[in-house]
C-alpha cells in the first residue's frame, strides 16, 4: 500500500448521518492514532473503509493507491491487504475457529494452504498471543473472554500479515502484559511495513506504539490533525482544549430527531419525535 485518501466522506446507518465530509490521509508507513469522543465516528470509518454495508456512504471518495476502494467488495478489500480488528469481535457459533483461519487464508491466496504450513502458522501465532491453541477447535469468539476475543483479532492479523490494519479499540480488555504483548506484535508488524490506524482511549498503548500521526474526530469529521505529540496531549488533558483553542465544538445530541421504537416487532409501538 503506498497511500489511502479518504476525500470529504459522509455516512449514514438507520436514518442517521454519522460521517459529515470526512477526510484524511494515511500514507505507507505511518502509524495513525485515531481519537475522537465516544459516539462522534472513529468505528463507523474503520466500517466503511472495510465495507461493512451498514454504512452506506452517501457522498465523498475514497482511493487505495490510486483505486477507488468504495466500488470494492469486503472480500475485494481484503485481498488488497485491508484488515480490520473488531472493537467488539461477534461470537460465531458453529464456526470452529481451525476452519475459519483455513478459510480465510485460502481466500488470499490462489492454491489452499498445506496442512503443515498451516500447522505450522497457527501454532506460532497462537504462541505469539499467548493464548492456548487448543482453543483453536473451539467456535470462533463463543465464550471467550474479553482479553481473548482481543488476542484471536490480532491472532487474525498475525495469519493475515495485512498491507493495511485497522484496530480498534484493540487494546481494552486486555491485561497489562497483554497489552505490552500485543504492543511488540504491532511494533514488529510496522518494521516489516504493515501501515496502522490505531483507535484507543487510552495512551498506555500509545506510548509502547510509536504513533506518527493523530488524527481526531468530532462530529463525524477529522476535525484536527497532528503528529503523535497531539495524542499525548489529548490523553493528559481531555478534549476541552479543542474548543477553547481551535473553536472546535463537541456537539452531543445534535442528531436530527428521529422516531423511538419501543417494543418487540412483533408488538411495537412507536413515539413520533413531537411527543417526546
Ligand atoms: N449501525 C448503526 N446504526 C445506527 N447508528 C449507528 C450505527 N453505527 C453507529 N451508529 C451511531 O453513530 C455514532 C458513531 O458511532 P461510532 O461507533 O462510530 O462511534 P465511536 O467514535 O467509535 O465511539 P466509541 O469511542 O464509543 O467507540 C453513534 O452515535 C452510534 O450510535
Ligand atoms: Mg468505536
Amino acid at each position: 500500500m503506498e497511500n489511502l485518501i479518504i476525500e470529504n466522506v459522509s455516512c449514514q446507518a438507520e436514518g442517521n448521518e454519522i460521517l459529515t465530509s470526512c477526510s484524511l490521509e494515511v500514507n505507507k508507513g505511518d502509524c495513525v492514532a485515531l481519537l475522537g469522543p465516544n459516539g462522534h465516528g472513529k468505528s463507523t470509518l474503520l466500517n466503511v473503509l472495510m465495507g461493512n454495508p451498514r454504512y452506506e456512504v452517501t457522498s465523498g471518495s475514497i482511493s487505495l493507491d490510486g483505486e477507488d476502494l468504495l466500488s470494492m467488495s469486503v472480500d475485494e478489500r481484503s485481498k488488497k491487504g485491508l484488515f480490520m480488528g473488531f472493537q467488539n469481535p461477534p461470537d460465531v457459533p458453529g464456526v470452529v475457529s481451525m476452519d475459519f483461519f483455513r478459510a480465510m487464508i485460502n481466500a488470499h491466496q490462489d492454491k489452499p494452504v498445506s496442512l503443515i504450513k498451516f500447522y505450522k502458522e497457527t501454532t506460532q501465532a497462537y504462541k505469539r498471543v499467548d493464548l492456548n491453541e487448543e482453543m483453536a477447535s473451539r467456535h470462533l469468539n463463543e465464550g471467550y473472554s474479553g482479553g481473548e476475543k482481543k488476542r484471536n483479532e490480532i491472532l487474525q492479523m498475525l495469519l493475515l500479515k495485512p498491507k493495511l490494519a485497522l484496530l480498534d479499540e484493540i487494546d481494552s480488555g486486555l491485561d497489562v502484559d497483554a497489552l505490552s504483548l500485543i504492543a511488540s506484535i504491532i511494533n514488529t508488524m510496522k518494521e516489516e511495513g504493515t501501515t496502522f490506524i490505531i483507535v484507543s482511549h487510552y495512551d498506555r498503548l500509545y506510548q509502547l506504539v510509536h504513533v506518527n500521526k493523530t488524527a481526531v474526530i468530532v462530529n463525524g469529521k477529522v476535525a484536527l490533525q497532528g503528529d503523535g505529540e497531539l495524542a499525548n496531549r489529548i490523553a493528559k488533558e481531555g478534549y476541552s482544549f479543542l474548543e477553547k483553542e481551535y473553536n472546535i465544538k463537541i456537539a452531543k445530541n445534535e442528531k436530527k430527531a428521529n422516531d423511538v421504537s419501543i417494543g418487540s416487532c412483533a408488538v411495537k409501538q412507536v413515539i413520533k419525535p413531537e411527543q417526546k
